[in-house]
């Protein structure tokens, strides 16, 4: 090859190698291999030379033309070697992500309490039942050993409505009722939990005349009251996210179960904080007791042959005591700041009892 022509290619082969884009590669293509590009002008001269020349000149320039060509390719490729490197470091997708979009709204505490009592309630057998909020006086009073004018109806007489036929429905004052709805429909033994809405005439920081409880029923031919304490110690424990939570039954009274005993579960009040767990003092959660016979009569079985146990507790006040929530109004204001601080993302079900259990 001529000097000239040698130089040609370096020089072609150079601004190859300088093309830093598939753009600037095709500028030195056309430049060099083009209609009117160094090469081809040459290539178009070759009928100018010696006929002696043309041959080798011939030769020579199909060989600077196959040089230039192949350094392009060569390029090429390396431009979209390196091209689908940046865009693979470029345009990685983090598979970290979660799946779930950020949530837009949130579950009630009252909601997430609920969830996590039949969560717990649930592993212990327990079924999910529910009850009318508007009652017949006999299910909410009468049938649980709470005959008219008895004193105990005094504590929760409260909003009747006008029936038929003289009939004097109530907004349900306890979920208690259903217990006797669900002996009265479904053949035993059986356990149910009864998460729902009740109703009294009390309004202040601690009370509202709407509220939530749930119950408890189990009922079998050998349940005893060893069984009520097992279950409802496991379930304190559990809810409340402490293994070793002391629990306490104190006797009390409800006309619906014999014996009674509430429930109490220990905590310490230094420097005015609340806390519980170990310590010296009690905070009461909860009424329960064993299933008197005259209830299990009236839920159509025999107390000879059927017995159980019963218990029933507020929701607001465990979840304000589980999540130092400080006044129970707050819960019904509708307050979207209140619920962002103290709402809960779905499936969230935090103390279960396996957990509390180690
Ligand atoms: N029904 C009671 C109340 O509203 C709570 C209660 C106490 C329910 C003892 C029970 C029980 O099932 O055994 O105050």
């Amino acid at each position: 090859m001529s000097d000239e022509l040698t130089a040609l290619r370096d020089e072609l082969e150079g601004a190859v190698l300088a093309a830093g884009s598939l753009e600037a590669l095709e500028d030195v293509r056309v430049r060099a291999l083009g209609r009117r590009g160094a090469v081809t002008e040459l290539m178009k001269s070759l009928g100018k030379a010696a006929p002696e020349e043309r041959r080798e000149r011939g030769q020579a320039l199909n060989r600077l033309k196959q040089a230039v060509a192949d350094a392009i390719d060569a390029r090429k490729e390396a431009l979209a070697q390196s091209e689908l490197e940046r865009r693979l470091a470029e345009e990685r997708i983090d598979i970290t992500l979660p799946v779930r979009p950020a949530p837009e709204g949130s579950l009630h505490p009252i909601s997430q309490t609920i969830d996590e009592i039949t969560q717990i309630f649930g592993e212990m057998g327990f079924r999910w039942a529910e009850g009318p909020d508007i009652e017949d006086d006999w299910y909410n009073f009468t049938a649980l050993n709470m005959p008219p004018e008895h004193p105990a109806r005094q504590e929760m007489d409260t909003f009747y409505l006008v029936g038929e036929a003289g009939s004097r429905p109530v907004l349900r004052t306890h979920t208690s009722p259903v217990q006797i709805r669900t002996m009265l429909d479904k053949p035993p033994p059986l356990r149910v939990i009864v998460p729902g809405r009740t109703y009294r005439s009390d309004h202040d920081a601690t009370h509202s005349p709407m509220f939530h409880q749930v119950e408890g029923l189990a009922i079998g031919r050998s349940i005893h009251m060893g069984h009520l304490k097992g279950c409802l110690i496991a379930f304190c424990r559990a809810f409340f996210g402490v293994a070793d939570l002391p629990v306490r039954f104190r006797p009390s009274h409800f006309p619906f179960t014999e014996p009674s005993a509430e429930v109490d579960i220990g905590c310490t009040r230094e420097g005015g904080q609340l806390r519980i767990g170990a310590g010296g003092d009690w905070l009461e959660i909860l009424g329960s007791g064993m299933v008197h016979p005259k209830v299990i009569a009236n839920g159509g079985l025999d107390p000879e042959e059927w017995q159980g146990f019963a218990f029933g507790m507020g929701i607001e006040r465990i979840a304000m005591l589980k999540y130092g929530i400080p006044d129970l109004r707050t819960m019904y204001d509708s307050d979207l700041r209140w619920l962002r601080h103290y709402g809960f993302r779905p499936l969230d079900i935090p103390g279960l009892i396996a957990e509390a259990a180690e």
